[in-house]
């Protein structure tokens, strides 16, 4: 690997102050933002749409982000020269193809690339293609088919919605009668989840240990992140429905070293020159949220951007220049960036809207974000700022993360300004890296 000094990386480029627009409005992306600022190259920040955290480090434009037309009419309004995508939405769209055709360099896969997230389906596929470790899983495209086919299976059974389907498109069942339900659920007329509930996989359920590995990749270089662990289910004891993540934590120091490199070489790099190879350009982040099984390491499913809560807990650890990353990654320089990674932990919780995932109310005053501890950092997501105050405005409201040399420490850090933090029903889960699962974090 060539590893040039960062003033030689835009050299020849001449590039060496950046106008960005970030799309998205997570605590992820106000931990991209977050990041981003501390970036000597990066002079206007801009986020479409942005939360109530962004709008204190960048200027917020109110842009949906899956209005791909504003998108690019404010990236070329703003002169940027990058924009960085976030969520998996617009790039299932097609924003970094729209982007490149207008010449604009984009952090983000193109749409045939984002496949392998928005179609489960065709992940499945490129895996078969690549001998990549799975569950089986059988496609099935009516409600009578799925039906049949649950008739004639066992009782463990993961039921999944082949769209995007915002964490919440993936039944985890222990009865063939809960398979069926869920069954109806995904084809109801009225489903929540619309046409990503039109076909639907119907996979082996299997056991151990879920782990979510993430890759920088220009498409020729891909450069590992640490391994983080996220917590899908809403309550403790991985009780609960499944949400969009409560809580995450990096390193995985459970994980093999050996096995790490075997995830990275056979699952991710594998993933990524099947695309390529299939002519789907990819410039970003590619997620293999995986489970560690007895038979190996198997992918529950290929994400194509930062995981969110993981990118709470990957980006404090990142001693390197985000903006860099991201303009080499766009512009197929990637061999060319310094990437490199504290050794420290982070551990991160969320704070969320009682009720969530299903219906939760919005519009309370969150108190207490002044008395966070300095070095403890409170990434914003579903929150607005209204005459001086600041109001929760979504599911998710806040990740709170700690960083520490040691995971213990780290939690321990995140709990006690958790503590500080007051909204009207907020519930978070207080077994984020818990002792109890010693041998899975310290
Ligand atoms: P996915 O969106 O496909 O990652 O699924 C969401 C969550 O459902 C995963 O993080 C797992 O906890 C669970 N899950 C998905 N597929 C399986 C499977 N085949 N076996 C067991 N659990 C699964
Ligand atoms: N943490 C799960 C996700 O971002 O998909």
């Amino acid at each position: 690997m060539l590893v040039l000094d960062a003033v030689d990386l835009f050299a020849d480029g001449v590039l060496r102050y950046m106008n960005v627009v970030l799309v998205g409005s997570g605590a992820r992306e106000h931990a991209m933002v977050w990041k981003l600022r501390q970036s000597p190259r990066l002079t206007d920040l801009f986020v479409c749409p942005g939360n109530g955290g962004t709008q204190a480090l960048a200027r917020n434009l109110p842009i949906a982000s899956s209005d791909l037309d504003s998108i690019c009419r404010a990236a070329s309004d703003h002169k940027a020269d990058l924009v960085i995508i976030g969520p998996e939405a617009p790039l299932a769209l097609g924003l970094a193809d729209r982007l490149a055709t207008n010449g604009i360099a984009a952090f983000g896969p193109s749409r045939a690339a984002a496949r392998i997230e928005y179609s489960k389906a065709f992940a499945k596929q490129i895996m078969a293609e690549r001998g990549i470790p799975t569950a089986t899983a059988h496609v099935l495209t009516s409600r009578q088919e799925a039906r049949d086919f649950i008739e004639t299976s066992g009782e463990r059974l993961v039921v999944k919605a082949d769209g995007l389907a915002v964490g919440k498109g993936v039944f985890v069942c222990g009865s063939r009668g809960e398979a069926m339900e869920a069954v109806d659920i995904l084809t109801a007329s009225d489903s929540p989840l619309g046409k990503a509930g039109g076909t639907i996989l119907i996979e082996e359920r299997l056991s151990g240990r879920e782990v979510s590995a993430h890759a920088f990749t220009d498409g020729r270089r891909v450069s590992p992140m640490p391994f983080a662990c996220d917590y899908k289910r809403a309550r403790d004891g991985d009780e609960g429905p499944n949400t969009g993540g409560m809580g995450a934590y990096s390193p995985a120091l459970w994980l093999d070293e050996a096995m790490e490199g075997s995830i990275h070489q056979n699952i991710t790099e594998a993933a990524i020159s099947a695309l390529v190879a299939g002519g789907a350009p990819y410039k970003g982040v590619l997620y293999p949220g995986l489970m560690i099984t007895a038979e190996g390491p198997k992918v529950l499913e290929f994400n194509c951007r930062f995981g969110d809560p993981e990118a709470q807990v990957l980006l404090p650890r990142l001693n390197s220049d985000l903006l860099e990353i991201c303009w080499a990654t766009a512009n197929d320089r990637l061999a060319e960036a310094e990437i490199s990674w504290s050794t420290d932990a982070c551990v991160a919780v969320v704070l969320a809207s009682g009720g969530y995932p299903e219906e939760y109310e919005t519009g309370y005053a969150i108190a207490g974000l002044k008395s966070v501890d300095p070095d403890v950092l409170v990434f914003h997501a579903g929150t607005t700022r209204q005459d001086g105050e600041v109001l929760t405005a979504g599911g998710r409201v806040l990740t709170v993360v700690a960083k520490a040399p040691s995971l213990s420490e780290a939690r321990a850090a995140v709990y006690r300004n958790v503590q500080r933090l007051h909204f009207t029903r907020a519930f978070y889960r207080r077994d984020i890296a818990a002792p109890s699962e010693n041998a899975r974090t310290d």
